[in-house]
């Protein structure tokens, strides 16, 4: 059986998992996890629930709640710019191949470009693997604005869209067939930048082209010298746009969401809304093995989900529910994401952004959330199916859509620190944007407190966020540039 990695994000780290591919190419009915089955979620935290719905009137608006972040003393470091006079003599393509979801792959491009410059290598536009679950055939340009990056990155590598003639062979259907000398396969996790120099290099010299794969978080984020961290930040936070259709769609959306054509008198907030990413689909929901309410149809169901796709190597289902909420291990369910943002004072005034894909429980479990915060919308509730044509059924371009939407609303949150959190973190980070750090341990201990009032889970939600808002946060030895981009690319201002 074909081997795949996929990673899921988990709590701020990555953890790669090898899979059997899910479906063999032998025309197999879709395997009975995927029938749809009754589960209905309770509400797990019904008390506090009800003196939220009761609660909201008497929440005093917090003044400074939709205030923009003040300035921290940081910005952009100025030496993100290229320093180089000119490109050394390319030594041969550097071809990668990227698995993941959206923003994992961001990440793999911007180590690509990275790796090229190491190896003072021509970069072929990164090849985009169609994952697993999100099933999305989109290619690079069909996601990120090429001319845009090939541009910004003109002084920094070569960059070509595809190989030149002589060089076409090297297909990843080349590479699936056979072992081949030009692949490289052994890159280690978080590979030095000496690794690739002992490495790629000889390749290089040999053959003229090296195909890296797997390249997913192959590159150190310590003792990377300071031109090739420089470049990395001007990758992700500069060079990748996404296509102009994704970006036009985005301000249509934007622009609904602050001017939206009710009649908006009398409520607070008006022009301003929170981007919540709900991470909550049933890959996620079974990966995390906590329990959210659903009953033992719920418990089978996500049981058999992990059976069928990791083969009983999810380390999580070793842990008992308890656990794992100590270890603020759960994702949030909508119904808690709902109990948090109204414990931080927001209210039914808010217009809330939901920026999934899919929530796995549907409108049953959305349900908890709109009852708190009726005016949710979405890319569906917000554009028609005529504007939507072209990112129908593709999931990264969706992605796209709800990345550029979310880095452009007043408050980012999500339920989950999986990687699209992560790269909104880090994206909002270099702009000193408002985004809510859900402090995910304490969050699963006051939820386990069964015998905790409104106010005092207010008060603990309020305490245990105070420095999660939106505060700079320095990175830490091995924690990602694109998470935490201070330092590197972010600079303390004169
Ligand atoms: C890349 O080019 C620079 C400038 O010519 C040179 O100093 C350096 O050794 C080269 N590195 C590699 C890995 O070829
Ligand atoms: C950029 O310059 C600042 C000082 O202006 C320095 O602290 C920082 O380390 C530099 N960044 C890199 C990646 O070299
Ligand atoms: C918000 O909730 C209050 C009661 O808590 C209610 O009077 C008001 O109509 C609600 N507003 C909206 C927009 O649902
Ligand atoms: C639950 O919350 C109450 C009220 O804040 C507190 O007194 C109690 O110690 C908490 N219980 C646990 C197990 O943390």
């Amino acid at each position: 059986m074909k081997l795949r990695h996929r990673s899921l994000p988990l709590c701020g780290m990555v953890v790669t998992i090898v899979i059997a591919a899910l479906f063999a190419p032998l025309g197999y009915a879709s395997p009975s996890f995927m029938s749809s089955e009754p589960i209905v979620p309770k509400p797990r935290h019904s008390r506090l629930f009800r003196s939220a719905l009761q609660q909201e009137n008497l929440n005093e608006p917090k003044s400074d709640l939709w205030t923009p972040l003040v300035n921290q003393g940081w910005k952009p470091c100025t030496n993100s710019t290229s320093t180089w006079s000119s490109l050394p003599k390319s030594s041969g393509y550097i071809q990668v191949f990227l698995d993941g979801g959206l923003n994992q792959q961001r990440m793999g491009i911007c180590d690509a470009v990275a790796v090229a410059r190491l190896l003072n290598a021509t970069l072929v536009i990164p090849y985009l693997e169609v994952n697993p679950v999100w099933k999305d055939t989109s290619y690079f340009e069909d996601i990120f604005d090429v001319d845009h990056f090939m541009e910004v990155l003109k002084d920094d590598i070569y960059i070509v869209r595809e190989l030149p003639e002589e060089y076409t062979w090297s297909t990843r259907e080349y590479y699936a067939s056979a072992i081949r000398s030009t692949r490289v396969k052994t890159a280690p996790l978080h590979a030095s930048a000496n690794w690739y120099l002992e490495h790629v290099s000889p390749v290089l010299e040999s053959y003229g082209i090296a195909a890296i794969s797997p390249f997913s978080h192959r590159l150190a984020f310590n003792n990377m010298p300071g031109d090739i961290q420089r470049l990395r930040c001007k990758v992700n936070f500069e060079a990748l746009t996404f296509v102009p259709h994704v970006r036009k769609l985005g301000d249509v959306l934007v622009n609904r969401l602050r001017f939206p054509a009710i009649d908006t008198k009398g409520i607070k907030g008006v022009g301003k809304f929170v981007a919540l990413h709900l991470r909550f689909d049933k890959d996620m929901a079974a990966h995390s093995a906590c329990d959210f309410g659903g009953g033992k149809a719920e418990k089978k169901a996500l049981a058999r989900y992990r059976k069928a796709i990791w083969q009983g190597r999810v380390l999580n289902s070793r842990f008992t529910d308890e656990e794992l909420r100590n270890q603020g291990r759960c994702p949030l369910t909508p119904e808690e994401i709902g109990l948090l943002l109204t414990a931080l004072g927001f209210d039914n005034s808010t217009r809330l952004y939901l920026a999934s894909h899919k929530v796995y429980g549907g409108e049953a479990r959305i349900s908890a959330l709109r009852k708190l915060f009726p005016q949710i919308e979405d890319k569906k509730s917000l554009a028609s199916a005529a504007e939507r044509a072209r990112i129908k059924g593709k999931a990264s371009l969706s992605a796209a859509l709800d990345y550029y939407v979310s880095m452009h609303s007043d408050i980012f949150v999500s339920a989950s620190p999986g990687n699209m959190h992560n790269a909104m973190v880090g994206d909002r980070t270099y702009l000193n944007l408002k985004t809510i750090r859900p402090n995910m341990a304490l969050l699963g201990q006051l939820f386990m407190n069964k015998s905790m009032n409104w106010l005092e889970f207010k008060a603990g939600v309020v305490e245990g966020q105070k420095n999660r808002l939106g505060k700079i946060k320095i990175r830490k030895e091995k924690q990602s540039i694109y998470t935490y981009p201070v330092p590197d690319c972010v600079c303390q201002q004169d």
